[in-house]
């Protein structure tokens, strides 16, 4: 295309150049077919030109459009993935506020429950250790108690001490008869914390907190895991009710999970084994492998499934 414009620039020039000439020397035919063809030819460069401009004009718009597309297509992939964050989010809170409802709903018959529990299993004026963030949750200590009040649960042993200890203690106490509730504690200040408590109440026959820090275990295939120290564990007659509120969470990776592997051989016939906190995803994992795992001839069957944790029942595997 260029070269045909020079051609046809070139062309017209001569062409020009040689009307002129023609023109001087009075061959006029000659003079006005050289400016015909400067004419022909110039006309012809322009045409070019203009065709090469109008080439230029539609990639710069082709180019534009793409980069407009492109610009487009990145502003609205942003914005989908914006969009769906929110709506998890949304989804998330409209979860948690569906839970606070239930909550708020259920706290009535709850604490007509727990009034009627204290009613059964107080039988003292002090005050009993509060239901805090860290202790479970008033449900399963209901669920709980009715099982030391109506069946013959003589020990009890519980991974995490605290206000459970005490209320175990009181209503072993209340019930009367043998009855023991042994717990494994990872922080001194809170183990003595938990003593403390239970002298005040006239309570400490009833309950021992042992001192267990945690401790590499020789679990096969989890090679991180570390559990409470139980070399400081007495003897015990078959556990009854095995209660797992502890080690904290964030101590490990599924760091209750050892409770069953390295306590089964503990567990009495038809034992009942508490695991709290299974709405965290850790604990909810931990349900899984021990509804489908043996230890020591025994297998655990999900018998109950309370707000914030799951019970089971210790079965022989034959
Ligand atoms: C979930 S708590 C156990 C609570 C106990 N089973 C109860 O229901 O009261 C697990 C561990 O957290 C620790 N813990 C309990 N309360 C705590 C608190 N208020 N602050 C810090 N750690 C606490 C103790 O070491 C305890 O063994």
């Amino acid at each position: 295309m260029k070269n045909q414009r020079r051609a046809a620039l070139l062309t017209s020039a001569v062409a020009a150049a040689v009307s002129i000439v023609a023109a001087l020397t009075t061959t006029y035919a000659l003079a006005v077919a050289a400016i015909g063809l400067a004419w022909i030819a110039g006309l012809a460069w322009a045409f070019l030109w203009a065709r090469t401009v109008t080439a230029d004009l539609r990639r710069i718009d082709r180019q534009t459009r793409r980069r407009r597309d492109d610009a487009a297509g990145r502003t609205t992939a942003a914005t989908s993935a914006t969009l769906a964050t929110h709506s998890e989010r949304l989804d998330q809170l409209s979860r948690d506020l569906y839970g606070v409802l239930v909550t708020v709903q259920r706290t009535p018959s709850l604490t007509v429950e727990l009034d009627r529990l204290y009613d059964r299993t107080v039988d003292h004026g002090r005050p009993m250790p509060e239901l805090g963030d860290w202790a479970l949750t008033p449900s399963t200590l209901i669920w709980m108690l009715e099982q030391v009040a109506t069946t013959p649960v003589r020990t009890i042993l519980e991974c995490g001490s605290g206000s459970s200890t005490i209320w175990f203690a009181t209503a072993l106490e209340r019930r009367g008869g043998e009855g023991h509730v042994t717990a494994l504690e990872t922080s001194a200040e809170y183990a003595e914390r938990t003593r403390r408590e239970l002298e005040r109440l006239g309570l400490a026959h009833r309950a021992t907190v042992v001192d267990a820090p945690l401790v590499p275990t020789a679990l096969s295939g989890r090679a991180d895991q570390r559990w409470f120290d139980l070399t400081g564990l007495p003897e015990l007659p078959p556990v009854d009710l095995l209660f797992v509120d502890g080690p904290i969470g964030g101590t490990g990776h599924e760091a209750r999970y050892p409770a069953f592997p390295l306590l089964a051989d503990r567990l009495a016939p038809g034992a009942v084994v508490v695991l709290d906190d299974t709405g965290r995803p850790d604990e909810a994992r931990i349900v899984k492998h021990w509804s489908a795992e043996e230890h020591a001839g025994r297998r655990l069957r999900q018998i109950e499934r309370l707000d914030r944790s799951v019970a089971f029942r210790s079965e022989p595997t034959t």
